[in-house]
């Protein structure tokens, strides 16, 4: 059976951008495929943060991904800093990583630009990625459109190490993307995400979800109820694709371009579509909140589980390199 890996920032609550494009997908592979995934809390420290606030986070989280549907029966959900392989790859991967590759890397220069003294860990922040993946020797990654030159780099590193110290030991680990693999904050300005502030929780209470959706951006050609617009440049319906069944995202697109309905009728049927879809989630999260023991075990499961693995990778990447 192949392996598919993917890593997710602890940013606490999940948003219904990663969910659409990421964890939603993790949830469907996970019945065709050994599945490993991962809250890179090693990651995250690469910005400025509280402690007792990353902690939080983490163990929030991982309630949002067993609500979304993650099973840990057949999936190892786990915390990247419990395992310490991942940092050990990532010394060793720095070695055959080059510099420039780095430089060049979209989210690094868009990190980099907004900070004053730039932390080693966001340049080499990619190695610890392709270390991540390639630990498991996994075959696909399922992520979102923003992650795709990350893997590009997974695969070259991979090509260089196989090169030098063992071919085809690593495999070259190729993206899975969804057709939600950008999905954009409802300012209709930016991709969802949550230092963007532009973020819908995917356990957010309804009445919230409403108070964003309705001022959200539509087609700006339509101005007025009577302007026909066109579907494919709006968020909503990029949303409605994403939510609604076929019948109702084809009925959404002849109301738009005959300016049948308003937005707000538009955005109406998104809202209980959306619901349809997350209520499930937010009941699912309530009980698992309830019984934090559950939580527990599957961090310590997944753990184990992870590290045998990883140590098994980590034996033979030793041995072919002459570490004692
Ligand atoms: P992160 O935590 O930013 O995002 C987690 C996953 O969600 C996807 N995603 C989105 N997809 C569509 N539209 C959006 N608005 C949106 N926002 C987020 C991301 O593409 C991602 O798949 N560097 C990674 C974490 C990571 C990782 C890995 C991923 C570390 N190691 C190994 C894969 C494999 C990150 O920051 O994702």
């Amino acid at each position: 059976m192949s392996r598919i890996f993917s890593g997710i920032q602890p940013s606490g609550e999940l948003h219904i951008g990663n969910y659409l494009g990421a964890v939603k997908n993790y949830a469907e592979l996970q019945r065709s495929y050994e599945s490993f995934f991962c809250i890179v809390d090693y990651h995250a420290i690469t910005i400025p943060y509280e402690p007792e606030d990353l902690r939080a986070r983490t163990r929030e989280m991982m309630v949002s991904l067993l609500a979304a549907g993650l099973d840990p029966s057949t999936s190892t959900i786990f915390v990247q800093s419990m395992v310490p392989q991942h940092t050990e790859l990532a010394w060793i991967f720095n070695s055959v990583t080059p510099l420039g590759e780095l430089e060049r890397q979209t989210q690094y220069k868009d990190k980099a630009s907004r900070m004053e003294s730039v932390p080693a860990g966001i340049l080499n922040y990619p190695i610890l990625q392709a270390a991540d993946i390639l630990l498991y020797r996994a075959d696909l990654v399922p992520v979102g459109e923003d992650q795709v030159q990350h893997l590009e780099l997974s695969r070259e590193i991979a090509r260089r190490w196989n090169a030098r110290f063992g071919a085809e030991f690593f495999p070259e680990p190729q993206a899975k993307l969804t057709p939600a693999r950008r999905i954009m904050g409802l300012d209709g300005n930016a991709k969802m995400s949550k230092s963007m502030g532009n973020t819908v929780g995917l356990l957010e209470p309804p009445d919230s979800v409403w108070e964003k959706l309705r001022p959200a951006v539509t087609d700006p050609a339509r101005v007025r109820r009577t302007d026909p617009g066109t579907p494919e440049v709006c968020n909503i319906y990029h949303l409605h694709r994403a939510f609604s069944p076929p019948d109702v995202v084809a009925n959404v697109e002849t109301q738009c371009r005959t300016a049948g309905w308003g937005c707000i009728e538009c955005k109406k049927v998104l809202f209980e579509h959306m619901n349809k879809e997350l209520a499930p989630i937010r009941a699912r999260s309530v009980e698992i909140r309830a019984r934090p023991e559950i939580v527990d075990q599957v961090i310590g499961d997944g753990a184990a589980t992870a590290r045998r693995v990883a140590s098994e990778t980590m034996r033979e990447v030793k041995e072919r390199m002459g570490l004692v």
